[in-house]
């Protein structure tokens, strides 16, 4: 396909100031239909634009479908003078129609083809919709079960979290972002929103320099590194200036530092936003703030529309710096090869086609089913599908809202529920349903109606599934919780269930670690099935009866309690350890109250069968400069199931200028091994993996003593030793 040359530089020149500016604008859909229609409509009003802005917006967020997206791009290149066409951003975050699980069930995949795979499916499902970029992947490092967008990272993990954010970049990417079926990709959000204090949404984040380097900054490194087109700023403060007026951030990180030549936007309002932070007065000085920033896009808000021109007039900001962001913008229009066809990708009989098609449900439930956890099993599970009768109770028996927030083309009618994924596994004779409650919110006497009904059902089954689980808008954009429980009288129902003694799983559907501690002590088994997505029943039905061997592993801990958070595998030593975790020390890092230990750690995660690790061999006991020690271990399959196993790699730098957490991940590898089957796992170590930000903040590693441990988690490893010379 031959592109259409556009001379981008003389066309920039051509453009007035106002025109410029109207490019470094963002607003939603509804504005050009409205104004189409002749209506100024009280949002507009509230952001203080004109009519004429709108026709000069360079683009447009949250669009759905290819009829909406080609009628307002008409309607657009119609009015606009220089027929610069716009560009069509949407949070396309796991799917777009066909949905996949949430983020950080496909991180607990811990397999980047599977990712790459549901980033593809969704590419293509959303450029057929008419989507030019989406605001994916949100690579935010999470600590804090209690922030309900834990559910849209990948964990707590740096390094699981740069593997991931590749993989989706590389899916909706493609090789070439010009092509049908390929949209760009913007990661966010920049920088470190997953540290809000006391996981409140919105809040202060305030890490030191080292922690931001370390432990945040990678992921959204690695997404630019493979080619990520788009940077989101994000809500809060990094060092006490918010990320959208953050210089520091934006021009020496992100630019001077990372080279990253590719458009940044801010995040909704949030150029605003800097007047109630406490750094701008008004929009004018929002606007110098964030322009001089690095914020190329003001999403929705009027500061940039109403104020850059006449700062520009005034003197107080360069034209330049408008100059640069217009180019970034006009060439990402030009690499997605808009000015060759503003309508890329967008067709409504196409759209028809692929949405939901048998193709991309097959992906869905492949990566659903590989995506549930199991937590607990006490020789519940697989099921025999001969089964004489199976109850499913619990407020997600036959529930549909299974797609979990940011799903928003999906439909839940559209999704199987659990009661469906199992009927559609051994028929319905066999199977009985009962509610036992809803999620939150029964009166005693609803509740006790209901108990009954899941009581006498429980009593007829030969096994028990509980779905249970929080709401979607629990978590979320917006669905901060101070109570990590299960919402409602659902532990009751479980507990009074679980009284009669009958093979019992629990079966979670949820977007966070939850405190399940009670729980997890009385249950036979527990399945973490996350918001599973489109395919979630079916998905959980394959691993429930056993065509799926459940292989995923939790990439975010699970806390003891509310109390322990943050609470994550990669964490300090500190000066006074607990010498065990059953010590009875006093003086030593510890609550009185509660271990130390989550209840499940970073890495966990339970299959059918049962892995035997050898022991682990290195081919030297010294790493040179530029050597690799071999770092080998070999996997048998001991159990009764074919099955995948996750093999981790940690490693421990033991002293260090600055101190260095007791484990970080490494390396992993996802194997598959049949009954009896033995297969050697090697990692290669090299010096570059033990390199880290040191005193002087400079990246580098430091001769000495290292632990190296393989393990099926983070919390049961194998430690050997070994030293860079
Ligand atoms: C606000 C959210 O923080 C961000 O993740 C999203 O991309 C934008 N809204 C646009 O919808």
């Amino acid at each position: 396909m031959g592109k259409k040359k556009v001379d981008i530089t003389k066309l920039l020149h051509s453009m007035t100031l106002g025109e410029k500016i109207g490019q470094l604008v963002q607003l939603a859909p509804f504005l050009f239909k409205d104004s189409a229609k002749g209506i100024i409509t009280g949002p507009m009003e509230a952001l203080g634009i004109k009519d004429s802005d709108v026709w000069n917006a360079g683009s447009v967020l949250g669009t759905a479908g290819a009829e909406e997206t080609i009628e307002i791009q008409k309607m657009y290149l119609e009015r606009n003078k220089k027929k610069i066409p716009l560009m069509f951003m949407a949070d396309i975050i796991h799917g777009y129609r066909t949905i996949f699980p949430i983020p950080l069930a496909l991180g607990c995949t811990w397999d980047e083809k599977l990712v790459e795979k549901a980033a593809r499916v969704s590419a293509i499902e959303a450029s057929a919709g008419g989507v030019h970029v989406t605001f994916s992947p949100m690579v935010d490092l999470v600590k804090d079960p209690r922030w309900g967008r834990v559910m849209e990272s990948t964990g707590e993990d740096p390094y699981l979290n740069s593997v991931m954010a590749r993989a989706f970049v590389r899916g909706y990417q493609g090789d070439d972002i010009s092509k049908e079926g390929n949209i760009a990709s913007c990661v966010k959000h920049f920088a470190a929103y997953g540290a809000v204090e006391g996981g409140r949404e919105y809040n202060t984040v305030d890490i030191s320099e080292r922690m931001l380097r370390e432990f945040y900054l990678p992921a959204y490194k690695a997404a630019i590194d493979e080619g990520c087109k788009m940077v989101m700023t994000s809500f809060n403060t990094v060092n006490s200036i918010p990320s959208s007026g953050n210089k520091w951030l934006l021009r020496g990180i992100l630019r001077n530092e990372w080279g990253f030549e590719g458009v940044t936007i801010s995040d909704w309002g949030a150029i605003k936003e800097l007047i109630p932070h406490g750094v701008a007065e008004d929009e004018k000085e929002a606007a110098e703030k964030a322009i001089k920033a690095g914020v190329d896009i003001d999403m929705m808000t009027g500061c940039y529309i109403k104020n850059l021109e006449k700062l520009v007039k005034e003197g107080k900001v360069d034209e330049k710096f408008i100059d640069e962001a217009v180019y970034r913008i006009l060439k990402l229009k030009e690499e997605l090869g808009l000015f060759e066809n503003p309508f890329k990708g967008a067709d409504i009989e196409k759209e028809k086609q692929v949405v939901l098609c048998d193709e991309h449900r097959r992906i869905a439930r492949e990566v659903a089913a590989a995506s549930v956890v199991l937590l607990k099993n006490e020789d519940v599970l697989p099921f025999d599908k001969s089964i004489k009768k199976l109850a499913i109770i619990g407020p997600y028996a036959d529930e549909h809202a299974i797609l979990g927030p940011w799903s928003w083309q999906g439909r839940w009618e559209e999704a199987i529920s659990l009661k469906e994924g199992i009927i559609n596994e051994i028929g319905e004779d066999r199977v009985l349903v009962a509610k036992g409650c809803e999620i939150e919110g029964d009166s005693s006497a609803q509740f006790k109606k209901s108990l009954r009904e899941a009581l006498k059902v429980a009593k007829e089954a030969d096994a028990i599934v509980l779905a249970l689980g929080e709401h979607h808008d629990m978590s979320g954009e917006g669905g901060s919780r101070a109570f990590i429980t299960l919402p409602g009288r659902q532990e009751e129902l479980a507990k009074e269930i679980m009284r009669l003694g009958k093979p019992t799983v629990v079966v979670l559907f949820n977007g966070r670690p939850l405190e399940i501690r009670e729980l997890y002590n009385i249950a036979p088994a527990i399945l973490e099935a996350w918001f599973s997505g489109t395919e979630g029943g079916n998905a959980i039905a394959d691993v429930l009866f056993g065509d799926k061997n459940p292989s995923a592993k939790l990439t975010m801990s699970f806390p003891y309690t509310v109390g322990q958070i943050p609470v994550y595998y990669n964490h300090f030593n500190t000066g006074r350890p607990k010498p065990s975790e059953d010590s009875k020390e006093r003086f030593c890092t510890h609550y009185i109250d509660i271990p130390n230990a989550p209840l499940l750690p970073f890495g966990f995660g339970l299959s059918y069968t049962k892995f035997k690790y050898s022991k682990i061999k290195l081919d030297k006991k010294v790493l040179t400069q530029d050597g690799i020690i071999k770092a080998c271990v070999k996997v048998k399959n001991v159990g009764k199931y074919p099955g995948d196993e996750i093999v981790q790699l940690y490693i421990r730098d033991i002293t260090a200028s600055v101190v260095r957490p007791v484990k970080e991940l490494k390396g992993f590898k996802k194997i598959h091994l049949e009954v009896g089957e033995e297969k050697e796992v090697v990692f290669e170590i090299r010096e570059e993996m033990l390199r880290f930000h040191n005193e002087n903040m400079e990246y580098v590693s430091e001769k000495g003593k290292f632990q190296l441990m393989i393990g099926a988690n983070s919390r049961d490893v194998q430690t050997v030793e070994f030293e860079l010379r």
